[in-house]
C-alpha cells in the first residue's frame, strides 16, 4: 500500500509536546480545523459521533484557565488548597496556542456502552494527535486540571450523563523533541493459530 511509510513514520514519530515547549507563534485556525476534521473520521459504534469539543484560543483561554482555577479553589478545603497547582491551572492553558476541551457525549437512550463511547473520543483525538504532528505542530493529551469535576461539564455544554475527558494543548515548538519510548509487544499479544 502506498503511503505506509509515511502513516507508519506519522504513527511512531508523534510526541506528546507539552506547553513548557511551545512558542509564542499562533498555530494557523486553518491546522485546527483540520485536526476536528479528521477527528469527525474516527470510528463509531453505532455512528452515535460521542465527540465533543470546545475550542478555546485568545482570550478564550484565559477565560477557561480563570474557570478551572477558580473551581479548584471553592471545591478544595483551605487545609489541602495548593497554591502551586492553582498558579499552574491559571499559568497552563495561556501556553497554549489553542487549547481543545474533550467531551464525550452520551445518546439519551444510552444504547452503547459507555466504554464504548469514550473509545470512540479517544480514536478522535488520536487523529487529531497525528494530524497536528502530520502539520509539524506540537500538541499532548492531558487529563490534569478539573478534568474529571463534574463541573466541567457545565462550562464545556454538557449534560449530566455526559463527560469531559480532558484538554488538548496545542502549539508551535521549536526544540527537537526526547525520543519516543515503547516497551516490547510480544508480551501485550497472543496468537490464535489453531
Ligand atoms: C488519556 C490520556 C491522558 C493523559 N494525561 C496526561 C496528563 O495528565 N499528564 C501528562 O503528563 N501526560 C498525559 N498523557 C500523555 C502521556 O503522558 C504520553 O502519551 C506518554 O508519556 C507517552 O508519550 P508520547 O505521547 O510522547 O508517546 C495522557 C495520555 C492519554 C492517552
Amino acid at each position: 500500500m502506498q503511503g505506509i511509510h509515511m502513516l507508519e513514520t506519522i504513527i511512531r514519530t508523534r510526541r506528546s509536546v507539552k506547553p513548557e515547549s511551545y512558542t509564542n507563534e499562533p498555530v494557523n485556525d486553518d491546522i485546527i480545523a483540520a485536526m476536528l476534521e479528521n477527528a469527525q473520521w474516527a470510528p463509531t459504534h453505532a455512528r452515535t459521533e460521542p465527540w465533543r469539543f470546545v475550542v478555546c484560543t485568545g482570550a478564550g483561554l484565559k477565560k477557561f484557565a480563570h474557570f478551572q482555577a477558580g473551581l479548584y479553589k471553592s471545591t478544595t478545603p483551605p487545609e489541602t488548597f495548593n497554591q502551586i497547582k492553582y498558579d499552574k491551572m491559571l499559568s497552563g492553558p495561556v501556553k497554549a496556542s489553542h487549547l481543545i476541551l474533550i467531551g464525550m457525549k452520551r445518546q439519551s437512550t444510552q444504547k452503547l456502552p459507555e466504554v464504548e463511547e469514550v473509545a470512540a473520543v479517544s480514536c478522535a483525538v488520536q487523529n487529531m494527535l497525528l494530524t497536528a504532528h502530520a502539520y509539524g505542530v506540537g500538541a499532548y493529551w492531558s487529563t490534569g486540571g478539573m478534568t474529571y469535576h463534574p463541573d466541567m461539564r457545565t462550562f464545556m455544554q454538557l449534560e449530566a450523563q455526559d463527560q469531559c475527558l480532558g484538554m488538548l494543548y496545542v502549539g508551535n515548538y521549536s526544540m527537537p523533541v526526547a525520543e519516543g519510548k515503547r516497551g516490547g509487544m510480544q508480551e501485550k499479544v497472543v496468537w490464535l493459530r489453531s
